[in-house]
């Protein structure tokens, strides 16, 4: 658990399969999919490796172990595909199948690698469980409040006490033992005294009304002996459960902070008992249940958690524990029609943290972890008295005057405390909340003592420490939906590579479950638009597949849910006007951009009608094609930097790639009729565009950076004005003294646009900025992850807003995708998907002597690393198996390339097979051909371009001219000429 790093590629003499995944997930238990797809990606030290052939072949079900039976053999298939849709025997549910790809390269080799997954509820009517919950007719009489209970606050004082369940049962002997699970709520289960599973805050949060995820585990092995062949013993199924997404607070409105999906939490639980003779065992969740409070005293997402270990139950989810004081559970409903097997990773605690610092101050200690993260802390008490407290405040940020800042976090108390039980050691870390921090402070009370520890004589003299001795040791736990890493990026200045671990602490302390807009304040929402913008980023940073598949059908039922319009927030909760330009178009973006990700044209098949639904909704009300009408709330282009940039502008661009991107996506799936009408449209709203906004000296109304980058990138601007709204782009920079005014929607485009126009030292000099407001401006300050807002914190007026200022946020961390995609230059073509065609194209420049980028794409690495060494650039690219690539080897002297020695002159060379392809070198200042030589040049497209989902050129280098040459599979070095 030592951090968030890329894997290194297994080392492989031949084709080698590797990464086995079962629906974009690792080794997983719940599939609830009848023909899941089953993928691999494709290792090889050897160039020019190609698979030529795979066989998948299932074993498995219901009768696991040696008796499993064959399930499917694909025999091999022919062919360089790596993945393919399961196609045996219809699966069972709660069974466990191993599968296997064998594969087989060019020359003959074959190499095979294995993995497993298990099922879920395939049918429902396989349900056998009720929703129960706690029965408030089972509470004793009420008495009157007395002044010894806990001192807790306004918003805490109401805080119902989380619930203890357990039930025991006697099985047959049994084979093996699979648990379905999930609430209304949050849950922690529990088998016969062993904690089930390692995912946090389960089942995680959907749409609610539409969808409630569950889980499934095996337990046979945490069961033992108890409960297998020969014991038949007892068993006892436990869980905790509190209110969560469910029933706590949930965002800002103060009026109505909980209960948003339901009153109190429930639990639905349902065990599967499968026995030597093949028969099953169904166990659900139903009155026979028992219930009651433990030391949970209150758990709340926002507000945080109190534990009061003097009142834990020993032994409770044990068998034989006498419950006779608990009582019985109430059946809340039978309504099973809206599970869902979980679609994406769990959260789970995915890194240790130890403090960096300790100060103890008026009789309480601040402890920094160096890093802000979303998660908690685990406490070590040694020698506390029975009844000593320890109140926890949680933040982001210290005052002036050394103190805890908590004022950014609006209402959220982000406060949790633990009461000793007196034992010599004891541990605590909440387990049904989550706070946005870096500094913890800590303030211990006597037992006894209900001040709030700062009065005087009663702070506690309890020694804080972050290291192993002392009473107290504090360990920072960050935790996030467990996305794989699926990428790295480091260059040769230490700002960028603090900018790049802010972005990727910003996308792991906000990808909890949803993905949102900030971990600390009484938010956390789903913010569309952050999400869409921030898409390409996250996608170089991790495997993001399964957790925005997810997302999406969340989004799609929000959709429904509001007639056509997408809310502001997935799930959707507060928000009252939907179809924002740019929040809404998240609709369009996410899919489009993951199928060009990933490869899998399913997510097109399942959002093709919500897209087609957001843009036809978007166009019903403008038909004009300027979008003005239904904007929803409008936000603009969010947090821009003193500028307004025509929200009219903002909009119709959103529109015109909305509308591009359906038809995209209807092309891909070879719905032709569909593909028309949209490309159809979308011709017409960029007729209309130019003629609202571009006027004839090629200025976009509103003269903002962000107006020329949105249309420029979107393809907006008549041809012909092309070069004259590049000039006012750079001009409005130039007049700023180099200085960025982009908010959320326009901080993507400027690294790309810039660098594909010819302005990459100005896309640098952005970068490196230190000024306000640029990124290099927070680093300065000490940021530790990417802020909301430029104006987080300044010389002139400290911190910014507290109405609204958030230093987790990552919305402006989207530059992430050029420097991955830019600077290093790994992306793709534009007619590929799943990187089968990737084009590496370095940009070398601004301040850098180096750069280099791995990036797991769905075939296997793709990397890329350059250095500038006096006059002699080095080029270093990998390719995965399957890809071939498009290399732009940067060079002043095309003459001088070398790959591996050999000299790369003149026409384009297939570095794999040597065998030449027609083409020519590239003149990237003015990104033409250098000769007259023939230009049927099939790998890439030589003049700027820009995808406008993912706003991911391929971007020139700065200066000079880049030899182009073609890549398989391996890895190539190159050296070239390099004096600008
Ligand atoms: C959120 C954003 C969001 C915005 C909408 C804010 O409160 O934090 O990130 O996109 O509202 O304007």
């Amino acid at each position: 658990m030592s951090g968030w790093n890329l894997a290194d590629v297994p080392s492989a003499e031949t084709l080698t399969p590797y990464a086995l995944r079962c629906e974009h997930l690792d080794t997983t238990q719940g599939i609830g999919v009848p023909v899941p797809r089953l993928s691999w990606r494709l290792a090889s030290d050897r160039r020019g490796d190609t698979q030529a052939a795979f066989r998948v072949t299932v074993r498995g079900g219901p009768a696991d172990g040696p008796a499993g039976g064959a399930a499917w053999d694909s025999g091999w298939i022919d062919g360089q595909d790596v993945s393919v849709d399961y196609g045996g025997a219809p699966l069972t549910s709660f069974a466990r199948y191993a599968w296997r790809v064998e594969v087989r390269a060019a020359d003959g080799t074959t190499r095979a690698a294995e993995s497993w997954f298990g099922t879920g509820v395939l049918h429902a009517d396989e349900w056998a469980a009720a929703w129960i919950g706690h029965d408030p007719e089972t509470e004793p009489p009420f008495e009157p409040p007395t002044d010894d209970r806990e001192p807790r606050t306004v918003r805490t004082s109401h805080l119902p006490a989380p619930r203890h369940f357990r039930r025991e049962i006697r099985l047959r002997p049994a084979t093996a033992i699979r648990i379905a699970c999930t609430a209304r709520g949050l849950y922690e289960l529990r088998v016969n005294g062993h904690r089930v599973g390692d995912g946090e805050l389960t089942p995680g949060w959907t749409e609610y009304r539409r969808r409630i995820p569950y889980q499934v585990y095996d337990v046979t092995e945490l069961v033992g002996n108890a409960a297998l062949a020969g014991g038949g013993g007892p068993l006892c199924v436990g869980a905790v459960l509190a209110d969560g997404w469910w029933s706590g607070s949930l965002g800002w409105d103060g009026r109505q902070q909980a209960q948003r999906y339901g009153r109190h939490p429930q639990l639905l639980v349902q065990l599967v008992a499968e026995h030597a003779d093949g028969s099953r065992t169904v166990i659900g969740t139903d009155g026979s249940w028992r219930e009651t409070t433990g030391p949970l005293r209150y758990a709340d997402l926002l507000m945080g958690e109190w534990y009061d270990a003097r009142l834990e139950h020993d032994g409770w989810d044990l068998p034989g524990f006498d419950d006779s004081s608990w009582a019985p559970a109430r059946v809340a409903d039978t309504d099973l029609s809206v599970l869902v097997p979980s679609a994406a990773e769990p959260v789970r605690v995915t890194q240790d943290l130890v403090p960096v610092e300790t100060v103890v101050k008026d009789g309480r200690t601040i402890v920094d972890l160096g890093q802000n993260i979303a998660g908690r802390v685990r406490l070590t008490l040694r020698g506390a008295a029975s009844g000593t407290r320890v109140t926890l405040r949680h933040g982001e940020a210290l005052t002036a005057g050394g103190d805890l800042y908590t004022d950014n976090l609006r209402s959220a108390e982000a406060t949790d405390h633990y009461v000793a039980a007196g034992r010599a050691e004891e541990t605590f870390e909440p387990r049904f909340t989550v706070h946005g921090f870096r500094y913890v402070e800590l303030t211990t009370h006597l037992p006894g003592d209900r001040t709030d520890g700062r009065t005087a004589g009663s702070a506690g003299d309890v020694e804080v420490t972050g290291g192993h001795a002392g009473e107290i040791e504090v360990t920072g736990r960050a935790m996030h939906s467990d996305t794989p890493v699926a990428g790295d990026f480091t260059c040769s200045d230490p700002t960028v590579n603090q900018l790049m671990s802010n972005i990727r602490w910003s996308q792991r302390d906000n990808f909890v479950s949803v993905p949102t807009d900030c971990p600390q304040r009484d938010e956390r929402l789903g913010w569309t638009a952050d999400a869409q913008v921030f898409l390409p980023t996250a996608c170089y940073n991790a495997d993001v597949a399964a957790f925005f598949t997810g997302w999406l059908a969340d989004l799609r039922c929000a959709q429904d849910a509001v007639g056509g319009a997408v809310p502001d927030v997935v799930p959707h909760v507060m928000t009252e006007r939907h179809g924002t330009p740019g929040w809404g178009d998240a609709a369009t973006v996410v899919p489009w951009h993951l199928y060009r990700v990933y490869g899998d044209e399913r997510v097109l098949r399942d959002s093709l009608p919500s897209m087609r639904r957001w843009v036809d909704h978007v166009e019903r009300h403008n038909p004009g094609l300027v979008w003005r009408h239904r904007v929803g709330s409008h936000y603009g282009d969010w947090l821009q930097a003193g500028v307004r940039t025509s929200r009219d502008v903002m909009a119709t661009a959103y529109f015109a790639l909305s509308a591009d991107l359906t038809a995209r996506a209807a092309h891909v799936l070879g719905d032709l009729d569909t593909h028309s009408h949209y490309a159809g449209l979308r011709a017409r709203i960029g007729e209309a565009f130019a003629r609202e906004f571009v006027s004839p000296d090629g200025r976009i109304t509103g003269d903002t950076q962000t107006g020329y980058l949105l249309a420029l990138a979107h393809d907006l601007v008549p041809a012909g004005l092309v070069p004259a709204a590049v000039g006012h782009l750079v001009a409005d920079l130039e007049r700023r003294g180099r200085r960025l005014t982009t908010g959320f929607a326009g901080v993507g485009l400027l690294g790309p646009v810039l660098s594909a126009h010819g302005h990459a030292d100005l896309a640098y000099a952005l970068l490196h900025d230190d000024r306000y407001p640029s990124w290099g401006y927070s680093i300065k300050r000490g940021a530790t992850t990417i802020w909301e807002r430029w104006d987080g914190w300044t010389e002139e007026a400290g911190f910014g807003p507290v109405a609204m200022n958030s230093f987790n946020h990552y919305a402006l961390g989207s530059v992430g995708a050029w420097l991955y995609g830019g600077v290093a230059g790994l992306g793709q073509r534009d007619d590929s998907a799943g990187f089968r065609r990737p084009i590496v194209r370095p940009l070398v420049g601004g301040l850098l002597r180096w750069a280099s980028a791995e990036y797991e794409t769905p075939l296997g690495r793709l990397g890329s690393r350059w250095e500038v060494d006096g006059d002699t650039l080095r080029l270093e690219v990998r390719v995965p198996p399957g890809a071939l690539a498009t290399v732009h080897v940067p060079t002043t002297d095309p003459a001088s390339v070398r790959s591996s020695g050999r000299p790369v002159t003149g026409v384009l060379t297939d570095l794999a097979s040597s065998h030449p392809v027609t083409g020519v070198p590239t003149d990237l200042t003015t990104g033409r051909p250098v000769t007259g030589a023939p230009t049927d040049l099939t790998s890439s497209r030589l003049a700027p371009a820009t995808d406008p989902a993912s706003a991911q050129p391929s971007d020139p280098p700065t200066t000079g001219r880049a030899l182009v040459c073609e890549a398989g599979s391996g890895l190539h070095s190159f050296t070239a000429t390099w004096r600008p």
